[in-house]
């Protein structure tokens, strides 16, 4: 594996590799990878020749008040995980080679609609974040393909949007979440959970479930099942976000008679702010 950190080298790996007519494909993530990051890496290795894993704390998508400095970064191991799985090349730039502005002043991505529900009311401006370094990714690797996971669902409908809007030509491809046999969701920010918190962590999977199970039965009222399940979720010792049933083609406010759902939900529990959804087709 190689490791680049400029984007002049990662060009010139790009045009060799043009050049011998072999395709790529792209995992962005913000390292300390885990077997959900591991999961989209696999999954790249099978849409393409070349697999590219960018490594990238990304500073426009963390809000003033949170955790980008504690956010944990373990390079060191990341680069070994990649190597086992045959990954071509790591780009792990630092700030300065993706941003040359002043946060103000920089080009911005902005995908309206989609980016101000849910999380991004709770995060303004995450989802610009989000958006525009991703689109900087894709100008930089050029792939053919790039590979997001569900369990950050609003975040895929955003990066689906930016790419059909902006006509990148990318193909984005989704992966389903990876679970912990309790089925708490990994994610690098499970670290911030103390041991009595971590018991608590799979309420938010079990209520997505627990809620899926009632609609599936015929409930309808959504609006009630929200209100019931943030119930559930604060009974449970979480400070709920939200809980939202959505469509899944637009995140849109379930109505009843809709038939792709997607249940989304994102609670406090200690430091950590964790995120989960569920998606279901009614027959
Ligand atoms: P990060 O949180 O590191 O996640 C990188 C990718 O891994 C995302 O596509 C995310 O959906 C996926 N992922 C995380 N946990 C997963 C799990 N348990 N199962 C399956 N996939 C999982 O998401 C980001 O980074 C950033 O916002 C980024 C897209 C890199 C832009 O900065």
């Amino acid at each position: 594996m190689i490791q680049v950190e400029t984007v002049a080298a990662l060009r010139r790996r790009r045009r060799q590799w043009r050049e011998a007519g072999e395709s790529v494909a792209l995992v962005p993530t913000m390292g300390n990878l885990h077997a959900g990051h591991l999961r989209l890496v696999e999954r790249a290795r099978e849409l393409a020749d070349r697999v590219v894993v960018s490594i990238f704390v990304n500073p426009m998508q963390f809000g003033a008040n949170e955790d980008i400095d504690a956010y944990p970064r373990t390079l060191d191991q990341d680069r070994e995980k990649l190597e086992a799985l045959d990954t071509d090349l790591l780009f792990a730039p630092p700030v300065e080679e993706v941003y040359q502005r002043e946060p103000a002043q920089e080009t911005r991505v902005q995908v309206p609609g989609l980016s101000e529900r849910l999380c991004g009311i709770f995060r303004p401006g995450h989802f610009t974040g989000v958006a525009t370094v991703v689109c900087k990714l894709f100008n930089m690797v050029q792939p053919e393909v790039a590979v997001f996971g569900r369990k950050d669902y609003q975040q895929l409908l955003v990066i689906r949007r930016l790419v059909e809007d902006l006509c990148l030509p990318v193909k984005i491809e989704g992966v389903d979440t990876v679970r912990e046999a309790d089925g708490l969701a990994l994610s690098s920010r499970n670290g911030y959970l103390s041991r009595e918190e971590r018991s608590r962590a799979p309420a938010i999977y079990a209520t997505l479930r627990h809620l899926a199970e009632e609609i599936r039965g015929g409930a309808g009222d959504y609006r009630g099942l929200e209100r019931a399940g943030l119930a559930r979720l604060a009974g449970a010792g979480l400070r709920p976000d939200y809980l939202e049933i959505c469509r899944a083609a637009d995140l849109e406010p379930a109505q009843a008679g809709e038939r792709r759902l997607v249940i989304l939900a994102a609670a406090w529990l200690g430091r950590a702010r964790l995120i989960d959804n569920l998606l279901l087709t009614l027959e």
